[in-house]
């Protein structure tokens, strides 16, 4: 099948990529020449496990074209809108790039287009859009939304093997159509929802906000756990065998980050809003997470005192999470800004991340000068005070104890993601910090 993808995200790289791998003839369009002119040359703009080669592949067997233009949707049988919904200054999801995109395709499709909101929208925008298309086109089109639900660090792997792929439309053949482009994904017997446009809009809002309350939750327990004695990997055993609760999405950490997880809460909690309504657990879920993202911090004054000047700190990851180059709400942002705020400095390694967290941290000019790079993570702890795990990189999960000791000016061990046991680091001779654990 002809498909275009509109946005070479995270979203649309990698669904454009995966179609093409499954034998579709896609063509992804971005209006950033810059993107398009490294992906034609087989290069990732993004970090993702496995992309390069599928990119690669699918390049040269000519199923997967780039192009900054809109030339390719006049013969296309479906066009995926996939551009960013960043967060707005009041919270609520921006949706001048959908819009403007919208557009873009009315105007270039041909008669019975499938036109798909891939974008997580809010619910309700299926509405307006459907109508802002019908005002730049005279053509019969089909719009769908069909909320992607990959995770980045396995984002391809996600998508080839979906949980589910969820469906909004409002007629058969539209249904039809996207059955058979995802044919060889649920083969296997994953589910494709047909269900209306609102609710696929909705969907894949309640399944991130979720997501969320089950990491606040978890990182709510975590903090009582310390206050209690309590050790919070034994009470996550003691409660995931339950079925009903699960053992997924429940490790405590420094607060979730990302550029979906605290968008998309502050999205529903804006909708709720816009219908009167107060959405109370989401709105816990967000509190908890901004709390979450100084418990690190607090331990370190906890140990310390407030006053950290002359103090440096290396920080092991930089990333919102591991397997990705992603640096957007990060906690490593505010931990960052609260540690040199109290007059420290910070060392830094990740594998893959370090640029986009430099770039992204000279917008604070606070701390301009006070964070420095290392090759290694070896070398980020010389002449520092404590290391601190903020990223779940495998790298960092079996160290050489030895090794970190003899770096540090003390054996002092902050460990933002639980990555270690209590009584070998212990034993190591280490001052030890985590989350919730019995220490
Ligand atoms: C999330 C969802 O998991 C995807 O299903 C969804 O498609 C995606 O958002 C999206 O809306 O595009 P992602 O942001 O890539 O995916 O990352 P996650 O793996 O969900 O992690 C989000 C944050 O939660 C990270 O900061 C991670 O460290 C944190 N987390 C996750 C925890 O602190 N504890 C956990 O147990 C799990």
């Amino acid at each position: 099948m002809k498909v275009s993808v509109i946005g070479t995200g995270y979203v649309g790289l990698v669904s454009g990529t995966c179609f093409a791998e499954i034998g579709h003839d896609v063509t992804c369009i971005d209006i950033d020449p810059k993107k398009i002119d490294m992906l034609k040359a087989h290069k990732s703009p993004i970090y993702e496990p496995g992309l390069t080669e599928l990119l690669e592949r699918n390049i040269k067997a000519e199923r997967l074209h780039f192009s900054t233009g809109y030339e390719s949707v006049a013969g296309a049988k479906s066009i995926f809108l996939a551009v960013g919904t960043p967060s707005a200054d009041d919270g609520r999801a921006d949706l001048k790039y959908l819009r403007a995109a919208a557009i873009q395709v009315a105007q270039n499709i041909s008669d019975d287009a499938i036109i798909v909101i891939k974008s997580t929208v809010p619910v309700g925008t299926s509405v307006e859009i459907r109508k802002l298309i019908s005002e730049n086109t005279t053509k019969k089109f089909h719009l769908v939304n069909n909320p992607e639900f990959l995770k980045e660090g396995s984002a391809v792997e996600d998508f080839m093997r979906p949980d589910r792929v969820i469906i909004g439309h409002q007629d058969d053949m539209a249904m039809k159509v996207m059955e058979e482009l995802y044919a060889p994904l649920v083969r296997q017997g994953n589910p494709i929802y047909g269900m209306s446009n609102l609710s696929a809009e909705m969907s894949k809002y309640a399944a991130n906000c979720f997501l969320a309350t089950k990491i606040s939750f978890i990182n709510e327990i975590a903090r009582l756990c310390d206050l209690t004695n309590a050790d919070i990997e034994e009470v996550r055993k003691g409660i995931s065998s339950d079925k009903r609760i699960g053992g997924h999405f429940l490790y405590p950490g420094p607060g979730y980050g990302g550029s979906c997880f605290p968008k998309d809460v502050k999205a529903l909690i804006a909708t709720a809003e816009d219908h009167g309504m107060d959405l109370k657990i989401v709105n816990a879920v967000e509190e908890v997470n901004d709390e979450q993202k100084s418990y690190v911090f607090s331990k370190v004054e906890k140990h310390y005192g407030k006053d950290l000047k002359g103090k440096v700190f290396a920080f092991w990851g930089v990333a919102f999470k591991a397997n990705t180059d992603d640096v957007r709400e990060t906690p490593a942002i505010a931990m960052a800004r609260k540690l040199i705020g109290a007059g420290a400095t910070i060392n830094i390694f990740d594998p893959v991340a370090t640029e986009n967290y430099l770039q992204m941290m000279g917008e604070f000019k606070e701390c301009e000068g006070k964070i420095k790079a290392f090759e290694t993570k070896y070398d980020a702890l010389n002449g520092a005070d404590a290391l601190i795990t903020v990223t779940e990189w495998r790298e960092f999960t079996t160290p050489d104890f030895a090794e970190i000791k003899k770096r540090l000016k003390a054996p002092v061990l902050f460990d933002g993601r639980n990555l270690y046991d209590t009584k070998k680091v212990q034993a190591e001779g280490f001052k030890y910090y985590a989350i919730g654990k019995f220490i």
